[in-house]
């Protein structure tokens, strides 16, 4: 079981680091691990985000465990040298176009949400985002109109065998949990999301029981933070799913504390090929002071060993012991806490 680890920027190192740790402790036969440069660091020392061998490195990988990409020194870099080209070219690279990420309130830590403790307490949602289409990967440019005036572009397209598989995704994951499916979209306005519609109703024939709606995204976001319990699984493009689900995690309480798969359809000896990654970015305010929440990571790993290893019964183990560190107060600088990175890896460690 090959896991390529990719701690990239900021906090990224700190993060991989506690949820290696927590791999570790659970001492997995035939578990090998290899290190890779991946974003800012990358640049810095091969002066490319994303270079030949760390794809290479995924590539050969059964799993990918990935930390953050982003780094306020790349910033004014031509955009293809920017931290945030490894992460897209990971995902376009490896065809992982199925972006899991739940997002829910851990029983007796509603009072951490900034939502009232009773409409956060409904909050137990799967946004199943989809990862590799959409205007983040379409034409794009900068050009001068007639008028002489600077224009910004972006191109937004889904084709339709694009919506179906990640459309299938999200229908099996709500067939199996036995929970409602949102399609989010704006096709009120979007070309886009009217084929989007059209394809997921066309999809949704093949899942008698699984009750479908639809909502607008503007809609979605309101509904995510006034009526959360309405929402269980939630379907939606690129774009839209980058800021429902950063949206969610604040609803959580923190993003710190949550996980994400990304998936494509290759199989390995022992499961889905993915990569997972907290959600949260590379944190540079914090980075190396050791005030980092580890728990998104961790989680992120847990995640990997169900998807990618069948594991099932470990990641329950990980997620359990995260639970009880957050019940037994080891709460973060996000939670409003005062434990460190070190202290919050140990703690998930000792409850494991
Ligand atoms: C995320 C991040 C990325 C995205 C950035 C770093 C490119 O915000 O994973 O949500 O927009 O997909
Ligand atoms: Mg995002």
């Amino acid at each position: 079981m090959k896991i390529a680890v990719l701690p990239g920027d900021g906090i990224g190192p700190e993060v991989t680091a506690e949820a290696v740790a927590v791999l570790e402790a659970l001492g997995l036969p035939g578990l090998t691990l290899f290190t890779g440069d991946v974003g800012g660091a990358a640049y810095h020392r091969h002066d490319h985000p994303l270079p030949e061998e760390t794809l290479q490195m995924a590539r050969e990988a059964d799993a990918i465990l990935f930390g953050a990409v982003g780094d306020p020194t790349c910033d004014t870099l031509e955009r293809h040298l920017r931290p945030e080209q490894a992460i897209l070219g990971l995902r376009k690279h490896l065809g992982l176009f199925a972006n899991l990420r739940p997002a829910k309130v851990f029983a007796g830590l509603e009072h951490l949400s900034p939502l009232r403790a009773d409409i956060a307490a409904g909050l137990d949602m799967l946004i199943v985002r989809e990862l590799t289409g959409d205007v983040y990967f379409g034409a794009k440019g900068q050009r001068v109109t007639d008028t002489g005036e600077r224009e910004g572009w972006d191109a937004m397209s889904y084709s339709e065998s694009e919506v179906r598989r990640i459309a299938h995704v999200a229908f099996r994951a709500a067939q199996a949990a036995g929970l409602p499916l949102t399609s989010v979209d704006k096709a009120n306005v979007l070309e886009t999301s009217q084929l989007w519609r059209d394809v997921v109703v066309e999809i949704s024939a093949e899942y008698p029981g699984v009750t479908l709606d639809h909502m607008y995204v503007d809609n979605a976001g309101m509904q995510t933070v006034s009526h959360p319990e309405r929402f269980g699984v939630v379907l939606t493009g690129n774009l839209f799913g980058d800021i429902l689900s950063d949206l969610a995690s604040a609803a959580v309480g923190s993003i710190g504390l949550l996980p994400s798969a990304s998936l494509g359809e290759r199989q390995t000896a022992f499961g889905t090929f993915g990569l997972y990654e907290p959600i949260h970015g590379s944190a540079p305010d914090i980075a190396g002071q050791g005030k980092a929440n580890p728990m998104a990571t961790i989680l992120s790993a847990a995640m990997m060993l169900r998807h990618s290893f069948g594991m099932e019964a470990e990641a329950a183990r990980i997620e359990a012991a995260v639970g009880k560190a957050l019940a037994d107060g080891m709460l973060g600088g996000d939670l409003g806490g005062s434990h460190g990175t070190a202290a919050i890896g140990a703690g998930v460690r000792e409850r494991l």
